[in-house]
């Protein structure tokens, strides 16, 4: 991948003085967050969250966006994603932004609020788009249980969901780019992949954490 944005970032650590109030885990997020080179470069290039970097780095290894693309972003807040899509299709094309969770406007962008798992919801983005996708692109995270193999289930289900609906909407050619966990996709879904894509990669941006069992598949090539 190319030149990390936060290559030559200084390595400044910030200790919370008190933790007067605050848990042990936000106490632990919010100093994880401070020293954190990514939260700190986002900030500085006016990117709403560090994982715009995800987005930013597939792109640059992989070569997916173009110019006029259009554009479905899922789990889309608090916006990064969708900023850089907007940045590199243009505010002329079709973006729409979904999220269970309200998002502040974004120039160029359509935002919606719902849960993807509505069918209702699913045809709002549908009928926001009118017509064909040239990128699905899916950051959806279920909030986790704890209980691993229930889990698991829901962040499939979520694949499989963003996935079935790429089929849906993308023109021939387009790409899907959805986060995965633990060791990539599953049989089923990467066969399915395999058939429905020319070319089915997994990566894991180096913005990615490395304690995350997160990363991503990007599947290009749509067959049609
Ligand atoms: C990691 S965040 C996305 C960050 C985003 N890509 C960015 O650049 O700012 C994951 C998002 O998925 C959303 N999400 C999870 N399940 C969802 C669902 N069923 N429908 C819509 N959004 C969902 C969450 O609300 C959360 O905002």
């Amino acid at each position: 991948m190319s030149k990390s944005p936060i290559d030559g970032a200084r390595g400044l650590t910030t200790r919370l003085r008190t933790a007067k109030g605050r848990t042990t885990a936000s106490q632990r997020w919010l100093e994880r967050q401070l020293n954190d080179p990514y939260v700190r470069a986002a900030r500085a290039a006016g990117w709403r969250s560090r994982a715009a970097f995800k987005i930013i780095e597939l792109d640059e290894k992989y070569h997916f966006f173009k110019p006029g693309a259009r554009v479905v972003d899922l789990g889309a807040a608090p916006g990064g994603w969708t900023q850089y899509a907007v940045k590199k299709a243009g505010e002329q094309s079709k973006i729409v932004a979904l999220d269970l969770l309200p998002i502040e406007p974004i120039n160029g962008a359509i935002i919606l609020e719902g849960d993807f798992e509505d069918e209702a919801v699913e045809k709002a983005v549908l009928d926001a788009l009118s017509g064909q996708a040239d990128i699905v692109m899916s950051d959806m995270a279920p909030n986790t249980t704890g209980h691993n193999a229930t889990d698991h289930l829901r962040i499939i289900g979520l694949v499989e969901l963003a996935l079935d609906f790429a089929c849906k909407v993308l023109a021939p050619g387009g790409t899907f780019v959805a986060k995965v966990f633990q060791g990539g996709t599953e049989k089923t879904l990467l066969d399915r992949l395999k058939r429905d894509f020319a070319v089915v990669r997994h990566a894991k941006p180096p913005s990615s954490r490395k304690d995350s069992a997160e990363m991503y598949v990007v599947a290009t090539g749509f067959r049609g």
